[in-house]
């Protein structure tokens, strides 16, 4: 066990970590962005305003007002589920690395369309800036868990894979400090806070000259097998990465070299039609979980459960929301991504139950504790398993002819479902008021179900060998029931092309 240890440990090389956090800074702009836009609303409004009477003449009328502001936040996931269903494209044509350079010029150019949208006096610039923002955070969410996922050792993937969502919640997190009224939050100063997502993308841009290019991207579908190797060779800090190599060519071997699959073909192929569902559902399970809802609304859910200082509990449900991101992280490689992720949905159910049995008692004075416990139970909870694993799993559940297309329809399907539950929220409390958490807690319900009965453990197992578990002869023994076709091309190729280098 220990000997095992020590050589996982020998494979974390400091390039291997500086490459990861690198792609990481993705993830980070994407919980940034998501929660930056919270803070300042109110100093978001009067701007609104201040525009209209200074073209108009007369203020801004209230509807239209919260027309304008709710544009800027949901335009921002319309802009993330259009950038996230580009990532195949993207990845494929330009590489892993490349594609993450040339995105970082959204967030550029997004940053500084809301940063002047005041010196110009624009309240468009704010929704321009908002969508081409979120174009940018929907490519990232699906190039930093693919990157991740294809630069990782095996044995760590889902550790690895993790960081993502770690960058994800610290991001949040720094959008609520530095959205607070004292520091960027204020009437002055909230267009630099908008924009200041410019600084990591230029960061980024330095650094990912230095990282490699994803040495599965070089093999696999360039055929630069010198290229592959060297790449290799830095990442994992020794000569002898042949294990590696000889991995990658057996999947590229295997799948007819690995063509490169469009969404159609992804949906047209029932080789592909069990670890799509998976996926899709998967990611579904993450957005209808309601975990959003919370971290929309905290602070009125707090309110309504007669907390004194709501925004104390929201902050400490982002730290809690932090801490739990991490103990997953230790924990998926031991417990396994299938395990986690069902604890993680039955733990936010009676999460969610707490939550209605203390929405609904109010009056009773412990219930503010108990509702505080039950929002933090919820996220912590939700970032055990529900939160980092549905980002990281696609990429395992695919091999490299798939993966880019699969990696946009399920993270078209994420940011679709979270607009939907960021939309539809506040019109279902007025409907069902303190009942409302019991929706979620139904979803919860059938996604434990779903995923007890379909999801496969793909801890410790290759790309190829979760491939073909999918692919018809059950070779990675995994508890998937599914016994599908190979892909049509699966055994016209056995070797590889000599290299081209
Ligand atoms: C996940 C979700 C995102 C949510 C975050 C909260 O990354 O995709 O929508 O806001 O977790 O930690």
């Amino acid at each position: 066990m220990f000997i095992i240890s020590l050589s996982l440990f020998k494979q974390v090389t400091g390039y291997l970590l500086f490459s990861l956090c690198t792609a990481v800074i993705g993830s980070l702009q994407f919980g940034y962005n998501t929660g930056v836009i919270n803070a300042p609303e109110q100093k978001l409004r009067s701007f609104f305003n201040d525009t209209w009477v200074e073209r108009y003449g007369t203020p801004i009328s209230p509807g239209v007002c919260t027309i304008v502001w709710s544009v800027s936040v949901a335009i921002f996931s319309v802009g993330g589920m259009v950038g996230s269903f580009s990532v195949g494209v993207m990845a494929n044509r330009f590489g892993r690395r490349r594609s993450m350079f040339l995105v970082n010029s959204l967030a550029v150019i997004g940053g500084l369309l809301m940063g002047f949208s005041t010196i110009c006096s624009s309240y468009e610039m704010v929704i321009a800036g908002r969508l081409v923002i979120g174009l940018f955070c929907g490519l990232f969410t699906g190039l930093t868990p693919m990157y991740v996922g294809e630069v990782s050792p095996t044995p760590l993937r889902g550790a690895f894979g993790t960081l993502h969502q770690l960058g994800v919640v610290v991001g949040i997190l720094i959008a609520q400090v530095f959205g607070l009224e004292a520091l960027l939050g204020s009437a002055k100063l909230w267009p630099l806070l908008l924009a200041l997502t410019v600084a990591p993308a230029v960061l980024q841009c330095i650094l990912l000259p230095f990282c490699p290019e994803s040495p599965r991207f070089l093999l696999i579908n360039l055929k630069q097998e010198e290229q592959a190797r060297k790449a290799l060779v830095r990442l994992r800090g020794s000569e002898d990465v042949s294990k590696d190599m000889q991995e990658m060519k057996e999947e590229s071997a295997k799948m007819a070299m690995e063509k490169k699959v469009t969404i159609l073909e992804l949906f047209r192929s029932p080789a592909y039609r069990q670890p799509l569902l998976i996926a899709v559902m998967l990611q579904l399970s993450q957005q209808l979980s309601g975990i959003n809802a919370v971290f929309y609304y905290s602070t009125g859910i707090f309110k309504s459960a007669g907390v004194k200082q709501p925004i104390y509990a929201t902050i400490g449900a982002g730290v809690v929301n932090t801490v739990f991101t991490v103990v997953s992280l230790f924990l998926v490689e031991k417990a396994g991504r299938r395990t986690l992720h069902l604890v993680g949905l039955g733990g936010m159910a009676i999460s969610a139950l707490l939550m209605t049995i203390s929405l609904l008692l109010k009056d009773i004075p412990v219930m503010s504790y108990m509702a505080i416990i039950a929002v933090m139970m919820f996220v912590a909870m939700f970032e055990m398993g529900p939160g980092p694993i549905p980002w990281f799993i696609v990429a395992e559940l695919f091999s490299q002819g798939p993966r880019p297309a699969a990696m946009a329809v399920a993270g078209c399907c994420n940011w679709t479902a979270n607009f939907l539950v960021g939309m539809s929220f506040p019109k279902l409390v007025e409907w069902c008021g303190p009942w409302v958490f019991l929706i979620f807690m139904a979803f919860l319900i059938f996604f434990f179900i779903f995923t007890y009965l379909k999801v496969p453990e793909t801890r410790g197992k290759t790309f190829d060998e979760i491939a073909r578990s999918f692919g018809g002869d059950g070779g990675g023994g995994l508890t998937s029931s599914s016994v599908e076709d190979p892909p049509a091309s699966a055994s016209t190729a056995t070797t590889l092309p000599a290299s081209p280098v």
